[in-house]
């Protein structure tokens, strides 16, 4: 009660000192006091649950295995037999959890959902370094990790992932590889180099991490420290070599910004702009690791018009300096959640401090300067491996935050969080509930096809003007600050139909491709005056 109190001081000292506007409807709670593992990666299956694991060299977790079931592992660094769980898998509308197994090291790593709704998960450290483990999306309780431990050609810690038209993964960088690959293989391509990566390497490593986004051309982007390319990476060609971000600053892991692309529309003109905000100064790593000095965070976002063939970054200031944040597109096509992370220093053990309580929407419509606007706080700290994925019903979800070497509930700054926490924005709110839709069909799971129609029923008590929009967003892995094949698409509808009272039909133009749509599974919602409905399933291939 009175840190929740305290940090509502703190905000309001924050808005009254800064000037920037506050939500008040939006809300923290608390779902479960403890998972029994910290939320390090998170992914959201079609089935509603939350796929959750860390690492398996964290010693014992909280939770321990069913059955007797233990892991022997003599490649483990700490533990040679662990009869404790590292993953778990989170059923939203049950509120509930249940172990899984995993038996090779996941620290690290990156992933994928492949189009027909399995995780393909890839690398990590030791012996998971080149593991693919498959997570399928079941409709029972007794589904668990399949791995392959030598599925990628070669180790890949701190990658990442982005699903293409075709459906494969590339996956791209990792510690001391300057490379890419894809899963599935093909017979044909290997490991292809990218020099970027090591150009893009300086003394601190700022370059793991990558942030990849898939432009509306089809080809890469591709940002590393503070550059970014475009690459056309059938043909292992840069298209285009994007200014250096004003500042000099690196922004990916361990300087850990975070980076979306910003919601796209799928008729002509197609434009992608993409938004980095965040992360630490250059020489944050090595002051706080060796000086026990916590540089500031950075306040500052670029975004960047990416589809253009002379684009310049637009620099903005955040409210609050965030480093190790998570951004995450919410359904209503309008906001990007900035969340977690800390106000100093840098990713790595022990090396957060000044954790950011209160997340920032970020509303990328608005004219610039006022753009921000502050959240109310957590009382949870969430700093080094902590994590946020938007739920189907228009919460986000978020937890993790370890940055000890292995799991410290006591003693300890910011010990282990085993807890799972959902942020309400606004739009949940009791003062939303009159425009809020209510999707009535479909009811369950759709398939769509590129480019063809599909219509959408629904509820509003308030539906002015009958316009509405329609957004169709992909459920993002989550780690390390980025959000992998996180992408929202604002379909083209033709105007809002009545059939009864307060009961509506809208017709749809489903994405024209697989550039624009990657294939797999989607949510869609309708939104209303900036409310959005619970979101539908689809499947689109
Ligand atoms: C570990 O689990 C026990 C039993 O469920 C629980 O009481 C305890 O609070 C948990 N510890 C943490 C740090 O979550
Ligand atoms: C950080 O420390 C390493 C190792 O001491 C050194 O090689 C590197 O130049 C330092 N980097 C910066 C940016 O100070
Ligand atoms: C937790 O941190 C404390 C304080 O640094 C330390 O004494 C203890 O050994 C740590 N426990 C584990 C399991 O690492
Ligand atoms: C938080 O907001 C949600 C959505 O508005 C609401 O259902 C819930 O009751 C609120 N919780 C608290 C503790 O205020």
């Amino acid at each position: 009660m009175s840190t929740v109190f305290a940090s509502s001081i703190v905000l309001i000292l924050l808005i009254s000192q800064l000037n920037f506007p506050a939500a008040t409807a939006a809300n923290w709670s608390i779902l479960q006091p403890t998972i029994g593992v910290s939320a390090m990666h998170m992914q959201l299956l079609h089935n509603d649950r939350v796929i959750i694991f860390d690492r398996t060299d964290f010693g014992p977790s909280n939770l321990t295995l069913p059955s007797g079931k233990c892991r022997a592992d003599p490649n483990d660094r700490v533990l040679k037999l662990d009869c404790t769980a590292h993953s778990v898998e989170y059923d939203i509308s049950a509120d509930s959890y249940r172990p899984l197994t995993l038996l090779t090291d996941t620290w690290c790593s990156s992933a994928t959902v492949a189009p027909d709704g399995r995780l393909f998960q890839t690398g990590g450290f030791n012996d998971g370094e080149r593991a693919v483990r498959i997570f399928p999306s079941c409709e029972n309780t007794d589904c668990d990790w399949l791995e392959n431990p030598v599925g990628l050609a070669v180790r890949r810690w701190y990658a990442s992932n982005q699903i293409l038209p075709d459906g494969r993964s590339i996956i791209v960088g990792g510690r001391r590889q300057f490379n890419y690959e894809f899963y599935p293989k093909d017979s044909v391509s290997g490991v292809l180099n990218l020099p970027f990566l090591s150009n893009t390497k300086d003394p601190e490593e700022n370059n793991l991490y990558p942030f990849l986004h898939l432009n509306v051309d089809g080809n890469l982007f591709i940002f590393a420290n503070n550059r970014a390319i475009l690459f056309d990476y059938k043909r292992s060609q840069i298209v285009r070599t994007y200014p250096t971000m004003p500042g000099g600053d690196p922004r990916n892991y361990p300087s850990s910004g975070s980076s979306v692309m910003l919601p796209l529309t799928t008729t002509a003109p197609l434009e992608a702009e993409v938004l980095v905000c965040g992360g630490s100064p250059k020489g944050s790593y090595n002051q706080s690791s060796k000086d026990g000095t916590f540089m500031k965070a950075l306040s500052t976002c670029g975004r960047i018009q990416i589809t253009n063939p002379s684009p310049i970054w637009q620099m903005e200031t955040m409210p609050l300096a965030r480093v190790m944040g998570d951004m995450v597109l919410l359904p209503t096509g309008k906001d990007v959640l900035i969340i977690n992370g800390a106000g100093a220093g840098t990713a790595g053990w022990e090396l957060g401090r000044d954790p950011v309580l209160c997340p920032v929407i970020y509303r990328p419509d608005e004219p610039s300067g006022s753009r921000f606007f502050v959240q109310s706080p957590s009382s949870i700290p969430r700093l080094y491996h902590s994590t946020a994925v938007l739920l189907r019903d228009g919460r986000v979800l978020v937890g993790g935050s370890n940055p000890h070497i292995y799991y410290n509930f006591s003693g300890v700054e910011y010990p282990t969080e085993l807890s799972l926490e959902a942020f309400s924005p606004d739009y949940l709110g009791q003062d939303a509930s009159i425009f809020r839709p209510e999707i009535l069909t479909p009811s369950s799971e759709l398939e769509l096809s590129y480019g063809k129609e599909f219509i959408l029923r629904f509820n509003a008590n308030t539906l002015r003007n009958k316009v509405v929009i329609v957004t169709m967003l992909s459920p993002a892995f989550a780690t390390h600050s980025f959000s992998m094949n996180q992408r929202l698409l604002v379909l083209a509808t033709d105007g809002v139909m009545s059939i009864l009272e307060s009961s509506y039909s809208v017709r749809v133009a489903a994405p024209p491709s697989g550039t624009l749509a990657p294939p797999g599974y989607y949510m869609v919602f309708v939104v209303n005056e900036g409310i959005p409905s619970e979101g539908v399933w689809v499947h689109i291939q």
